[in-house]
């Protein structure tokens, strides 16, 4: 990467009149978080349709949260990397940034407590896996608790009903929370500068974020270790990981 561009993309964002964020399983990758489809990703080793899908838990839930419960422990077992920390410390100095997320491993909000940012412009648009819903009723909580998930009797179970407690994720064919679509989906459309980390932009609706700031007449700055598929409309694509780029990319200039 040429420092040019590097320059380039800091100017960018820092004169941004608006900056909306989108991440994906890349920016912790520097922490240890494995991604889904790059070498050693989850979906090469594992098959979403058996893990990932409401098909998959109601022929085995037991199954389906052994895999959550060892994705938290693997979570659990990382720390937020300079990419999300520099991040988090943006956030706190650009209140009015929205830092919107694919990744459900709650790296964001860990490195915005850290700095005592408010996390309530973090849109974590595919849930969190320290969240849980009822599989029948309304009920919804943080969960941090090991799940134990050797029996199925030893499931989580709901307080207010008894049912079956899920992993409060969205899986495939589910529709993503429609107030957390609707804030990403604005706050894209409101942004001079879409900035684009770690994600190959190929599941929507997230990877049509990007598309929203363009839409709008805004521009798209990308960090990657490797071109995606919007890359050509990117106004600067920096190649490189996110822990190494962002801190430079974002520091505190005023
Ligand atoms: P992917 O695994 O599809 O893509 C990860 C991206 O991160 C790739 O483009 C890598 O080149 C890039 N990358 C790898 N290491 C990096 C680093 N150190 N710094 C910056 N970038 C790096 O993950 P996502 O795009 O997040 O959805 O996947 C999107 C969604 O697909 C996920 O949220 C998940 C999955 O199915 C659901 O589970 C609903």
């Amino acid at each position: 990467m040429r420092d040019s561009e590097a320059d380039k993309a800091r100017s960018l964002v820092e004169r941004a009149r608006r900056l909306v964020v989108l991440t994906g399983a890349g920016v912790s990758a520097d922490s240890g978080v494995p991604t889904f489809r790059g070498e050693g990703g989850l979906w090469k080793r594992h098959r979403p349709e058996e893990l990932a899908t409401p098909g998959a838990f109601d022929r085995d839930p037991r199954l389906v949260w052994e895999w959550y419960a060892w994705r938290r422990e693997r979570v659990l077992a990382c720390e937020p990397n300079p990419a999300h920390h520099a991040l988090a410390d943006w956030c706190r100095r650009r209140p009015e940034t929205c830092l919107v997320t694919q990744n459900v491993d709650g790296l964001h909000a860990r490195a915005a407590e850290a700095v005592g940012a408010v996390d309530g412009r973090l849109v974590e648009l595919h849930g969190s896996l320290f969240r849980v819903r009822c599989t029948a009723c309304a009920y919804r909580a943080a969960h941090t608790d090991p799940v134990d998930a050797t029996a199925l009797d030893r499931l989580p179970r709901c307080p207010d009903c008894g049912a079956l407690l899920r992993p409060a994720v969205v899986w495939f064919g589910e529709p993503l929370d429609g107030g957390a679509l609707a804030e990403a989906f604005a706050s894209a459309s409101g942004a001079d500068v879409c900035l684009v980390v770690g994600t190959s932009a190929v599941v929507h609706p997230a990877a049509s974020i990007p598309l929203a700031t363009l839409a709008s007449g805004g521009i798209v700055v990308e960090v990657n270790p490797d071109a995606t598929a919007l890359t050509p409309r990117s106004e600067v694509s920096l190649r490189g990981r996110a822990a190494l780029l962002l801190p430079g990319i974002l520091r505190r200039t005023r």
